[in-house]
């Protein structure tokens, strides 16, 4: 057990001494979690070996799966990385400072602990003010990893990141809440047409606007192989809370009906039933512990509640938890990514 300094940063009014602080213990080989856009991060000094596998440890990360590297600006990628393509240059352009992780070639700076022996290396410059102050603060790149257990949802709130790490790390940041809720987009640059390698907080469509035609990972929604996964994050079970997950895809009403039906038998086997909806269905169920994400006309808002939401289900005895499927369009992509491996695979088609 490491004692844990929890120290509260205020997002809108940003304390520089705390700042400061948090900056010099990342410098000194230590771990700080801090807030993002897109979810909480577990970060260390990309640039010292010792440091970052704090990291692993913390998580109790497979040391085969690589993290992202984190900067206060594109300037901070030069060092990394043996060029900027044109395409990564737009993209950069349009989305940074913001939610979209970008793969390219790495120079030696950056160790192989961080890219598990990968000769690329994935770089992000978040949006978030505590993000942006800290890593300048710091005055090195920070890797960072979602700062939860491995295999649980990832922290989008403060007690989120308190329940997983308190006394696995040197400071928490408790910064409030994040606003996109999950994961930001990984995209390949290092070859001729971009491949989206996890759909995130930028959408398919938004990166097409920009770079033209854009590829996804054809093993995204389905977890199938074909050979060893480009992004080895991609092969992990991910997201589970304690119950099971199941989803249900199909038109509306089938699946409320699949959903109310499932929940009979459940209940009847003496089993606690857990209920993933939307505002739109949700007045339609009236068994089982039922969680509305929100109206599937604002799916951004879904996805901000999707991982809060999960971790929520532990705080109950739901044994299963039967969950709506969202249409895989702009953020659906993402969200249904993560609903996906929650689910372990499990969808019905209804
Ligand atoms: O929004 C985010 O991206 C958050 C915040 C903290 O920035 N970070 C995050 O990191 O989600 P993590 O470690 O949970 O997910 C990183 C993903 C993994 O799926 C990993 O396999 C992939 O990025 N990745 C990292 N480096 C890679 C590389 N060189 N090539 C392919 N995939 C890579
Ligand atoms: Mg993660």
């Amino acid at each position: 057990m490491i004692k844990t300094e929890i120290v509260e940063i205020d997002c809108v009014d940003i304390d520089q001494g705390k700042i400061t602080h948090c900056g010099e213990v990342i410098r000194r080989g230590g771990t700080v979690v801090f807030p993002t856009e897109t979810v909480y991060g577990l970060g260390a000094n990309a640039l010292d070996p010792a440091a970052t596998a704090k990291i692993f440890e913390a998580k109790g990360r497979p040391d085969d799966n690589p993290l992202i590297v984190h900067v206060s600006g594109v300037g901070d990628v030069l060092p990394l990385v043996e060029e900027i393509p044109q395409k990564a240059k737009m993209a950069m352009e349009a989305f940074w400072p913001g939610p979209l992780t970008i793969i390219l070639k790495k120079t030696s700076a950056v160790p192989y602990i961080i890219t598990a022996g990968l000769d690329t290396v994935a770089v992000r410059y978040p949006s978030h003010p505590i993000a942006e102050a800290l890593i300048k603060a710091s005055g090195v790149p920070i890797a960072a990893p979602s700062g939860n257990i491995s295999g649980k949802p990832s922290p989008t709130k403060a007690s989120h990141v308190i329940k997983d790490m308190d006394g696995r790390v040197d400071v928490i940041i408790a910064g409030g809440d994040c606003q996109v809720g999950l994961e930001s987009t990984v995209i390949d640059m290092t070859t001729e047409t971009p491949t989206i390698l996890r759909p995130g907080g930028i959408t398919l469509e938004e990166l097409e606007e920009v770079l033209g035609e854009v590829e996804m990972d054809p093993s995204l929604m389905t977890g199938e192989f074909q050979e060893a996964p480009r992004s080895p994050g991609m092969k992990y079970t991910h997201y589970s809370p304690r119950a099971e997950v199941v989803v249900f895809a199909g038109p509306s009403q089938s699946v409320v009906k699949a959903i109310q039906n499932r929940t009979v038998e459940l209940l009847a086997e003496g089993k606690e039933v857990g209920i993933i909806c939307s505002q739109e269905t949700e007045g339609q169920y009236h068994k089982g512990i039922i969680k509305a994400l929100g109206s599937r006309s604002n799916m951004k808002a879904i996805a901000a509640k999707l991982f809060a939401t999960l971790r929520e289900f532990d705080e109950t005895n739901a044994d299963v938890i039967l969950a709506e499927a969202f249409e895989e369009v702009q953020m659906g992509k993402a969200i249904m990514n993560r609903l996906i491996k929650a689910a372990g695979y499990k969808i019905y088609r209804v």
